[in-house]
């Protein structure tokens, strides 16, 4: 595969931290985001990475960022909707600030990146969209209420086949990893040993498993609209 730019969201911290790293290791150049993305020193410097602050809800401010991408590295060939919270609560238990919150990163965010990344990709007849999405969105769990979240992440699921369609002719591919309870620090504090049976691998995954699956629908040429799981089989049934 020839030397690609790559632009990652809310790559400071859990899978996207990871992600940044694997892409850098495939050799491509990088634009990583998040809002205090420089203030967390998490990512080591690299002549082919470029760090920069940008809360994805700001439409002028990833606009830049889009921008600045292509203006250093040349195009935007693969980019990762990867910046999210998580807020679980009983439904009638999320407040209007909760609401508002999720909106903005976990929707407000996905528009505005897809919407800068499709402007710069269509036109060039290539590009490739990943959203890192959640198993619950196909597979609720009694134990986790997440109405909110999964509303807007099982809507991603849904724009991801709805984009795919609309951008198949024009060379752009949509995809989505659905991962699993995956260890970074969302969920800092937390039961590891009962998180773990959440799936039925009996276990909770690691970051570098959502980054392979990445991977694989980066290097998948023939692939799109396709929501991939990595949850140790959760999506497929009970347990
Ligand atoms: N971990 C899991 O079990 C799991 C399971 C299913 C899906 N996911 C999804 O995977 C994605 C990454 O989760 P994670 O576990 O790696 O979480 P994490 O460790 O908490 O990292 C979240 C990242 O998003 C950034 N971020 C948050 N709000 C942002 C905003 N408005 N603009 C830009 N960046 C923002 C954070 O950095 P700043 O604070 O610097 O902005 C951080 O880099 C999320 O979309 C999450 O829903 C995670």
């Amino acid at each position: 595969m020839n030397q690609r730019t790559s632009l990652v969201t809310g790559a400071s911290s859990g899978i996207g931290l990871d992600l940044t790293r694997t892409l850098l290791a495939r050799g491509d150049h990088v634009v990583a985001l998040s809002r205090r993305a420089n203030a967390r020193g998490a990512l080591e410097a690299s002549p082919r990475l470029c760090v920069l602050d940008v809360d994805v809800a700001d439409a002028a401010a990833v606009e830049h960022a889009v921008a600045r991408a292509v203006e250093l590295f040349g195009a935007l060939d693969l980019v990762v909707n990867n910046a999210g919270i998580f807020l679980a609560r009983p439904f009638t238990d999320y407040t209007p600030a909760d609401l508002a919150a999720l909106v903005a990163t976990n929707l407000v965010g996905f528009v505005n990146v897809t919407q800068a990344a499709l402007r710069r990709m269509a036109p060039r007849g290539s590009g490739h969209i990943v959203n890192i999405g959640t198993s619950l969105a196909q597979q609720p769990i009694a134990g986790v209420p997440s109405a909110l979240p999964i509303l807007i992440k099982g809507g991603i699921e849904a724009a991801t086949r709805s984009l795919a369609i609309e951008y198949a002719a024009r060379g752009v591919r949509v995809n989505t990893v659905a991962a699993g309870i995956i260890d970074t620090p969302l969920h800092a504090g937390g039961d590891k040993r009962a998180l773990a049976t959440l799936s039925p691998a009996q276990r909770i995954g690691r970051a570098e498993e959502i980054s392979a699956a990445v991977l694989y629908l980066d290097s998948a040429e023939f692939v799109s609209g396709e929501i991939l799981h990595v949850d140790g089989g959760a999506h497929a049934g009970k347990w």
